[in-house]
């Protein structure tokens, strides 16, 4: 019998949702006849006694899921999310360099270092890709440093904060779209799609408004009612990182496909997979057969 791991820790257990993703992902596991260990950080140990490893915790260079993926790795064991994805998904300049390389569709996108804050500079970029601009910190996540700037003050005021904690940062055109189309692409394969719809007051699908949380709203769409496009160019995006698991977000703007992320470890928790339920299934059977 075949032992599937899954890595977790106390963040990902912190709400019910997640919980019962874990439990369902672990019963279908089951279900197909395997084995399975939830395995937290301090398990680590354990990982080389499994034959496939699924990490559904955070990803991230510089915490223990990276060792625990490169570990997996080192033993030959097959392993959701592998460490190069991690490592490109987590730095934006690396993971738009690999779609660029591509020619997959983005906004228009530069990157700045601190010798490129310039007014002459940022006067251009406004002149190139026009107002408002987005601005991002290069190892956001969960739109944590990502804003919306209207003028050259704006975008200074938010520049010298992210240009302390990273030596680029990444400025793109701003596409308007109340949604974004979140594909699920698994071994270069469509998984599943669904739409977060952006909260009204803000533009991006999580934010802090007035000191409070906002979220998307989350809506598992039927491939059928998905533009052809869209599916193929999130396709495109994930394969231009690797061949597992990823959730590409795309913003669709009068016909055209813009891809505005790819990310490794996409959350498959809050009804992301209703319309798709094979998902974790799907999921098992390529780690046992890679
Ligand atoms: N170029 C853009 N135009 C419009 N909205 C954007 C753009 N880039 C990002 N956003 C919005 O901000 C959110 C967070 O940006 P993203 O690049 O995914 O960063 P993070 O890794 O922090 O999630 C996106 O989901 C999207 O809704
Ligand atoms: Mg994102």
């Amino acid at each position: 019998m075949s032992h599937l791991g899954i890595f977790v820790d106390r963040k990902t257990l912190s709400n019910s949702e997640q919980l019962n993703a874990l439990i369902s992902c672990r019963d279908i596991a089951e279900g197909m006849g395997h084995d399975v260990d939830f395995i937290f950080p301090v398990d680590i140990h354990k990982i080389p006694k499994m034959d496939a490893l699924f990490i559904r915790a955070r990803t991230d260079p510089l915490n223990v899921t990276y060792v625990a993926a490169r570990m997996a790795e080192f033993h030959g064991i097959p392993v959701i999310d592998d460490p190069r994805s991690i490592r490109i998904c987590s730095d934006k300049v690396n993971m738009y360099s690999h779609l660029i390389k591509k020619n997959i569709s983005l906004p228009k996108t530069v990157f700045l270092s601190k010798t490129h804050l310039t007014v002459e500079e940022v006067t251009h970029l406004f002149d190139e890709l026009g107002s408002p601009l987005i601005v991002k910190e290069p190892s956001t996540s969960f739109s944590l440093r990502v804003e919306k700037v209207n003028d050259i003050a704006g975008f200074f005021r938010v520049a010298r904060r992210f240009i302390k904690l990273s030596d680029w940062i990444v400025v793109q055109q701003y596409i308007e779209s109340r949604y974004d189309w979140r594909v699920g692409v698994l071994g270069g394969k469509l998984l599943y799609v669904c739409k977060y719809t952006i909260p009204s007051d803000t533009f991006k699908i999580q934010a802090s408004v007035n000191g409070h949380l906002v979220y998307c709203g989350v809506e598992s769409i039927s491939p059928d009612k998905v533009p052809p496009h869209v599916i193929d160019l999130g396709i495109d995006a994930a394969n231009a990182i690797g061949r597992g698991l990823y959730g590409v977000d795309i913003k669709n703007n009068n016909g055209d496909a813009y891809v505005i992320e790819v990310n490794d470890n996409p959350s498959i928790e809050s009804g992301e997979d209703d319309c798709y339920p094979r998902v974790f299934e799907q999921i098992v059977s390529h780690l046992f057969t890679t």
